[in-house]
């Protein structure tokens, strides 16, 4: 294996996701973490990540006595680099100006860059620079801003870049990180099938023999493909929980329902839709919507497990990205970022439950996730599924949401989606929907005037659901889409494709 020694770097977790992909098995320790700890997962390889520290700080963290003397491969990146050769004997200095972004390499070459060819984009986030060289190392990668962009030390197994080979700015840096896994002799067998088994293990530890676990399903990838892993790992003592807020597209219930009882999930599903709808009365301003919503889910989820009997743990499908964005480390501080939507997520549960929280997939990103799903038997359909927000429909259901909208937003919907996978287009976008607006509008269908509502389609392509792009779906598919809708739903006569971007729009209407 190789250990990954965490200095505080938003990056860390990518390190070991590049080594993954590689096929090499790879544990992330914290920093400072005890060369038994160490010795532990027997290493053949270390990696000292990047951090916000100065090798000059008093507080900076270092490796704990020992591990620097280990006769193993060490492969420091940014303030890892700075933190080798400091160590070792050289000098570092802080430079007055931050670099940051892309940098061209103008020479590389040494064991570390070994058959690599071409150009060589780096990505660079550093202030502080090695200057001075320790005794024994060599620079074997510069830019024209930073002389000293890579060094080895090629008897004593000791590498560093200044750049970030992890990140996908980085385009040849998952070359970099397999010559290192060559330099340590790492075998590359590791696959979704091991990270399935060392997280059933993990649960079984966590849980106990007896332990009960309560997770709450939304019909998503996340949650659904964490029930498949928990009845692996706890089988009968997982109950999991799907509230059913009538907010859903058609026939999702029954879809996750098929696709998760069969596979020995225990899940009791809950009919909530009469409270949901009450809740929603009445209500037209979204944020209050959401609001409504997010307390109505903790009621019923509330009134629901109360008759279930005790439970010792709560499972919760967190991800890496969530974990990192919660903690402001991807982005730096958010708090003066305005609240555009307040993004209740109705798999969110109530603050003061009494649980000890099971989070499997806290170090993995969703594309593992759904890795992983299609080992344990999930249904393509919904592995492949496009994120569905937490209130669901009413957010889309624009206005007071009533039994009669929603009905005919389903269908709406139920034809735009199921469209998009008849023609193959469904995997093109990132995600797509169906809005029902307010507005009425005057058409004519056979002979007769009608006074119908209008609905809006829309589908995006996006890498990360910031910042998006309306998707350039065929106009023959909009064409078919819009007979479909308005022939078979007549409460429509009336259909638009939405063809803004975000910003300035957001993906959903409200
Ligand atoms: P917007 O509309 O902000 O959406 O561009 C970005 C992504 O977030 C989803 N979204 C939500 N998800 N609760 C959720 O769980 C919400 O209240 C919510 N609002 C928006 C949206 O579907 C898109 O994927």
């Amino acid at each position: 294996s190789v250990v990954i020694l965490d200095f505080g770097s938003q990056f860390t977790r990518l390190i070991a996701r590049r080594f993954r992909e590689l096929g090499a098995y790879s544990v992330i320790l914290p920093g400072t973490a005890a060369l038994e700890r160490i010795a532990q997962e027997k290493p053949q390889g270390i990696v000292l990540s990047g951090g916000p520290s100065s090798v000059y700080d008093a507080q900076a963290p270092r490796p704990a006595p020992g591990v620097m003397d280990l006769d193993l491969p060490i492969l420091g990146l940014c303030y890892g680099m700075q933190f080798l050769a400091h160590e070792a004997g050289g000098n570092v200095k802080r430079a007055g100006k931050r670099e940051y972004g892309k940098a061209d390499l103008t020479r590389y070459g040494g064991q570390l860059f070994a058959g690599i060819q071409g150009e060589f984009v780096a990505w660079m986030s550093h202030s502080d620079s090695v200057t001075e060289l320790p005794a024994g190392y060599e620079v074997v990668a510069e830019t024209e801003d930073t002389p000293v962009t890579a060094i080895e030390n090629p008897v004593t197994r000791r590498y560093g870049v200044q750049f970030h080979p992890e990140v996908v700015h980085t385009p040849k840096g998952g070359q970099l990180l397999a010559n290192f896994l060559d330099i340590c002799g790492v075998r590359r067998d590791w696959t979704a099938a091991h990270i399935v088994e060392e997280l059933i293990a993990d649960v079984q530890a966590q849980v106990g023999e007896e332990g009960r676990v309560l997770l709450g399903i939304s019909g998503g990838v996340d949650s659904s493909t964490l029930a498949l892993l928990l009845a692996r790992a706890v089988g009968e003592r997982l109950t999991a929980v799907f509230i059913d807020h009538g907010l859903l597209r058609l026939g999702e219930r029954e879809q996750v329902e098929a696709a998760l009882r069969p596979l020995g999930v225990n899940l009791v599903t809950v009919d909530a839709r009469k409270e949901f709808l009450g809740a929603l009365k009445g209500v037209s301003d979204p944020e209050l919507k959401r609001k409504a919503i997010g307390r109505e889910f903790i009621r019923a989820f509330e009134r629901e497990t109360a008759k279930l009997g005790h439970f010792d743990f709560l499972a919760q499908g967190t991800l890496y990205p969530d974990v990192i964005e919660s903690a402001g480390g991807a982005h730096g501080d958010k708090s003066g970022a305005a609240n555009i939507k307040s993004h209740h997520n109705v798999g969110g549960l109530p603050e003061d439950l009494q649980f000890k929280l099971v989070e499997p997939f806290r170090t993995l990103f969703k594309d593992e996730v759904r890795e992983i799903a299609q080992l344990l038997g999930l249904p393509d359909h919904i592995r492949m599924r496009h994120p569905f927000p937490g209130p669901g429909l009413a957010i889309r259901c624009l206005g007071e949401v009533t039994e009669e909208k929603l009905d005919i937003l389903k269908r709406v919907d139920d034809i735009f989606i199921s469209g998009l996978r008849e023609f193959g287009l469904y995997d093109d976008c990132s995600q797509a929907l169906a809005v029902l607006t307010p507005i009425q509008s005057v058409g004519v269908m056979g002979d007769e005037r009608t006074y119908s509502y209008t609905a809006a389609l829309r589908a995006v392509t996006t890498d990360d659901f910031m910042t998006a792009e309306w998707a350039r779906l065929p106009y023959d598919f909009l064409a078919t889409m819009s007979n479909r809708i308005v022939n078979q739903v007549h409460e429509i006569n009336r259909v638009v494709y939405d063809i803004t971007g975000k910003p300035p729009a957001t993906i959903e209407w409200e």
